[in-house]
């Protein structure tokens, strides 16, 4: 019998748990990794979150199913916070200059090229959900069990976060490939699929622990170079997308409507919102060369959009209406993404996010939902006014700068909204909409699953965005005010 070492002798005082907890002594005791090595792999760690953040958010305007773009903005902040996190850590590790804008090998930048080139979702799901991530949580896992986990115990930690978050986003893309990717679907990229895995092993894995190599096969998607399309794109429940029939706000700011009334026509607000991601996700992609914070902080942001849209959805569900017999435009977020530069477009964000915080915004959408006597929509629109408030630093920290004073950013704003003001009329001549006043319909859903009659002065509601833009500034005053 070999003879007990002294670790096994060993024993705390009183029993108590050892190490402050970290680990066992046995496995405090082992090595591990050296503090280059560490750095290594947190790079090829931080490089794969970066590169998915990058391609959810990529990918976001353009795609048309409802729940896989909010899924891209939940996923594509996720990928956000790690990088941030991973670089902090790394700038710890003894690393200035920290490198980490280098690419860790040309076989994992192929990699990832091409699974932002793919041509189709499917692809793309394939690519990021069944091949990139389960290969990042596995050199996440390697990495925690390689390491020392007294000595290197604040890369632990941040790794274990990632570990929580990755396994959150596999369970909802194991979900999403089950649901949308068919077996014959699927034959069609096999080819593809193994040229992901060839650069992955041509990498030497993901964190590069396995012999790598120089010579990378030909590329496919990526042979040609990435084009983002700015073009957002919905799926079948958006069935009138250039709607302009039922002006919300004039409804919202008239004195005479009931507040249960003003709450379904906020909820339609919220989920109108999702217009938001789609324009952010243009500016991200299309800014490059800011620091890492402005990516971080806006794809926070571009979340908390989608989350809002996500809560006009559900408030819809609750109170046992249709959402999809709501016209839910998306006539804001094309006309930004294909009229206007990416910092008009912020400037636009900007310009009616400061419109939004005085007595007659989101604190007053919230006294209305209180008044309501719905607890859902007061605790939808309380969060909802929070997060605007963040938004609002969001962008005087990033985009105010840009300007010699806030009046000169707001203004930029203000012009560049006007610009893109009303197209009624032309929508309408195109015969891409009829602007069909889609309100009475929905609100005697409500009232119907209420149990509740219709009030005929909310039923007769019928005022449209012809001649009014959402601040309720007249066309034509905008420009000159
Ligand atoms: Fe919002
Ligand atoms: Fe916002």
């Amino acid at each position: 019998m070999p003879a007990p070492t002294p670790l096994a002798n060993y024993r705390p005082y009183k029993n108590l748990p050892p190490l402050a907890g970290l680990c066992s002594l046995e496995e405090a005791a082992r090595p591990g990794l050296l503090v280059e090595e560490c750095v290594r792999r947190l790079k090829r760690c931080h490089y794969a979150f970066q590169r998915l953040h990058e391609i959810l958010t990529a990918r976001i305007t353009a795609e048309p199913i409802y729940e896989l773009k909010t899924g891209f903005a939940h996923h594509a902040y996720l990928c956000a916070e790690h990088v941030t996190a991973l670089r902090t850590r790394i700038g710890e590790m003894r690393e200035p200059p920290l490198g980490l804008e280098e690419v860790p090998h040309a076989a994992l930048a192929m990699f990832f090229d091409e699974i932002r080139n793919t041509p189709t979702t499917e692809e793309l799901l394939y690519g990021i959900y069944e091949v990139a991530m389960p290969a990042l949580a596995g050199a996440i896992a390697a990495y925690l069990g390689d390491t020392n986990r007294l000595t290197d115990a604040p890369s632990v930690r941040v790794l274990r976060f990632a570990q929580l978050e990755l396994k959150d986003c596999l369970d909802w893309g194991r979900q999403a490939t089950a649901a949308l990717i068919t077996p014959a679907i699927r034959s069609r990229f096999s080819a593809w699929a193994e040229l992901l895995g060839q650069l992955l092993a041509a990498a030497g894995g993901l964190d590069g622990t396995t012999p790598a190599t120089d010579e990378l096969p030909p590329r496919h998607y990526s042979a040609k170079p990435y084009v983002y399309d700015p073009i957002p794109q919905r799926d079948e429940r958006f069935t009138d997308p250039w709607n302009q029939g039922v002006n919300a706000e004039s409804f919202l700011y008239n004195e005479t409507y009931p507040a249960r009334a003003k709450a379904l026509m906020m909820l339609y607000k919220r989920l109108r919102e999702i217009d938001v991601p789609e324009m952010m996700a243009r500016i991200i992609t299309q800014t490059p060369g800011k620091p890492w914070g402005y990516y971080r902080d806006m794809s926070r942001q571009l979340w908390d959009e989608a989350r809002h849209a996500m809560m006009g959805e559900v408030g819809f569900v609750a109170l046992g209406v249709d959402w999809t017999k709501a016209k839910v435009t998306l006539n804001w977020s094309y006309r930004l993404n294909t009229e206007c530069t990416p910092l008009e477009a912020h400037g636009v964000l900007y310009f009616i996010e400061q419109g939004l915080m005085p007595r007659t915004g989101k604190r007053y959408e919230f006294e209305v939902a209180q008044q309501s006597g719905l607890p859902l929509m007061a605790t939808l629109q309380d969060f909802d006014w929070a997060d605007e408030v963040l938004h609002s630093q969001i962008g005087r920290q990033w985009y105010v700068p840009a300007f010699r004073n806030l009046q000169e950013a707001l203004h930029y704003g203000d012009v560049a909204w006007s610009k893109i003001l009303s197209n009624w009329v032309t929508v309408k001549e195109k015969g891409l909409t009829q602007h069909e006043n889609w309100w009475p319909a929905v609100y005697t859903m409500a009232c119907q699953a209420a149990q509740e009659e219709p009030d005929p002065a909310v039923l007769a509601f019928c005022e449209t965005y012809e001649g009014k833009r959402a601040d309720l500034k007249e066309v034509g005053e905008a420009l000159s005010s």
